[in-house]
């Protein structure tokens, strides 16, 4: 499959091979998964609100991107009015794991292996396949900056008017290096001792060979230029995660 990360296939393998090392770092919560969550919970429903009172539809249609097995995301996609779900990741496996994960809902659901930037300039066939809601929790750092300003170019193709886009990801800090960043968050792996060392060495390997973040100021500096409202939601204690929060003006 075709794939735009800077690390390419390789970037996908701790995926499609240890889903286990993934699923301890959420369970330990060592990337802060559970603020980030609780963070993203509380804003759709405050979104929600807005949408009616402004005589929106409550009914949602979603998609999420790098969906992975909807480690984060399953609980709260069974309670959101959702009309219709597309979830799209690069690692074709895991997909089946995403539908298992979500289990029964009361709305259609699409299993797209594809990937995300790919998705972005594939556009929406007509207007009708556009989203309300975009979310991409942990995927879009795997691109290079010059891909993710392109993403962030497209999207606006791809949502409804009135629309959020949700990306909930890793962030360096103004002036850090991608090189300063790997060794601050590698001391940070390197105290998980929950995590035995192979999966540290995982870890940290994964890191090395696929991991861009993009700047924070950055990031939202190019947003804005490129046409779009621009909200921190959540920043994680370790200067490293982040919720931000795109929408189109108007
Ligand atoms: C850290 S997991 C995050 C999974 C899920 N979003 C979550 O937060 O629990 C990263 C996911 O991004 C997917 N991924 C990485 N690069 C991608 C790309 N270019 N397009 C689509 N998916 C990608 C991987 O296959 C993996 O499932």
């Amino acid at each position: 499959m075709a794939i735009r990360n800077v690390g390419g296939g390789d970037s996908l393998s701790i995926f499609e091979r240890s889903w286990q090392t993934y699923h301890q770092l959420v369970a330990h919560d060592l990337m802060q998964h559970h603020a980030l969550g609780q963070a993203l919970e509380q804003r759709l429903l405050a979104w929600l609100t807005e949408r009616e009172v402004a005589g929106l539809p409550r009914a949602l249609a979603m998609t999420d991107l790098a969906c992975g097995d909807l480690t984060t995301l399953a609980p709260l996609l069974q309670r959101l009015p959702l009309r219709e779900l597309e979830a799209v990741d690069a690692a074709s496996g895991v997909l089946p794991q995403a539908e298992a994960r979500l289990g029964p809902v009361p709305y259609p659901c699409r299993w797209r292996a594809m990937d995300l930037l790919l998705w972005a300039e594939s556009g929406p066939v007509n207007l009708s396949e556009q989203s309300d809601l975009i979310t991409c929790l942990f995927g879009l750092h795997h691109l290079a900056d010059a891909d993710k300003w392109r993403f962030l170019e497209l999207l606006p193709r791809q949502l409804a008017p009135g629309g959020r886009l949700l990306i909930g990801d890793l962030f360096r800090q103004p002036g850090e290096t991608r090189q300063q960043y790997l060794e601050r968050y590698w001391d940070r792996v390197n105290s998980w001792s929950v995590l035995l060392p192979p999966s540290r060495r995982l870890v940290i390997d994964h890191m090395a060979s696929s991991d861009y973040p993009a700047e924070d100021e950055q990031f939202a500096a190019m947003a804005e230029s490129l046409g779009w409202q621009v909200r921190w939601l959540w920043r994680g204690p370790d200067q490293a995660e982040g919720l931000v929060e795109l929408w189109r003006p108007g």
